[in-house]
């Protein structure tokens, strides 16, 4: 009978991961690691010299995951040591600065360097990302809003955090998503599962709101020519409107893009006759 059978222990192997942190040269990588292994910030830079390596074990969801931590150096010069770190990786941590443009312009360039290192097998979509907009202490130095961070993150099925090395803010909460999220993809037999994999919003309304922020006046904005008729400027209206209306579109920025469309429109209207 059930009742009598000696209760079996759950005997569910201790997981051992890989990941790596990627980003430019003084994002704050390493800080990051440190703070969340060390519970320390050391304000001095250090600039990671090739690749750091650390073990650490971390408790998710009761299980134990032994994880090889590998810090790699930002500097274009540590290219060479760096390329032979990104195969077998099942999580990424990526960085950017959010007083450094550059820093956050330069993912993309990441993204490619350690798909071209993978090669033409390598499979990024089986990857966890977690984009981490660092540096939230410098709030008077910030230029990337969260936002734009998060847009670019979510956009590609990536998590996405604010964080502090300095101040500790988001560096937990980052890890244990981070960590959760690579345990169910181990779970799942090494493939990104796909409720994590799906975006919420279209490419459409992505290229829109960037479009919207990057625009240099009202008649760009809504995407008509200087000098167009009521008609035109309040068909291109509804039409955005229709895309970015934040009841109909959750992507990040949407509701900033609808406003910064409302008032194009108000201030091109009044000077139309
Ligand atoms: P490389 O190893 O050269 O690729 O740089 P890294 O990305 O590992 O940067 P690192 O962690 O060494 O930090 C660079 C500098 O930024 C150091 O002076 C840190 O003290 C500082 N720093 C890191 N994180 C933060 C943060 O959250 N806030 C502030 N204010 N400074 C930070
Ligand atoms: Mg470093």
């Amino acid at each position: 009978m059930e009742a009598n059978l000696p209760k079996r222990k759950e005997t569910r192997k201790s997981l051992r991961i890989k990941v790596i942190s990627m980003g430019n040269a003084e994002v704050g990588k390493s800080c990051i690691i440190k703070r969340y292994c060390e519970k320390r910030f050391v304000p001095k830079y250090l600039a990671t010299i090739g690749i750091d390596y650390g073990v650490t074990k971390v408790q998710i969801r009761e299980r134990e995951i032994k994880v090889n931590i590998f810090d790699m150096a930002g500097h274009p010069f540590f290219y060479e040591v760096r390329n032979e770190f990104y195969k077998d990786t099942q999580g990424v941590v990526l960085v950017y600065d959010v007083g450094q443009k550059e820093s956050f312009d330069a993912l993309d360039a990441w993204l490619t360097e350690m798909k071209q290192e993978l090669g033409p097998h390598g499979n990024m979509e089986n990857i966890v990302f977690v984009v981490c907009a660092n540096k939230i202490d410098c709030t008077k130095h910030r230029c990337v809003d969260e936002s734009e961070g998060r847009l670019w993150a979510e956009s590609r099925g990536f998590l996405y955090f604010e964080t502090s090395a300095q101040t500790g803010e988001g560096i937990n909460e980052m890890f244990q998503t981070f960590y959760s999220a690579v345990v169910d993809l181990c779970d799942n037999g090494g493939k990104r599962p796909t409720s994590s994999m799906s975006v919420s919003f279209t490419k459409e309304q992505v290229d829109t709101i960037r479009r919207i922020r990057n625009s240099k006046d009202s008649w760009d904005m809504l995407g008509v020519k200087p000098g167009a008729t009521r008609d035109e400027v309040n068909k291109a209206y509804r039409k955005l409107a229709v895309l970015l209306h934040p009841d109909k579109c959750v992507a990040p920025g949407s509701e900033d893009a609808f406003k910064a469309v409302v008032n194009a429109r108000t201030a091109l209207l009044k000077n139309i006759k």
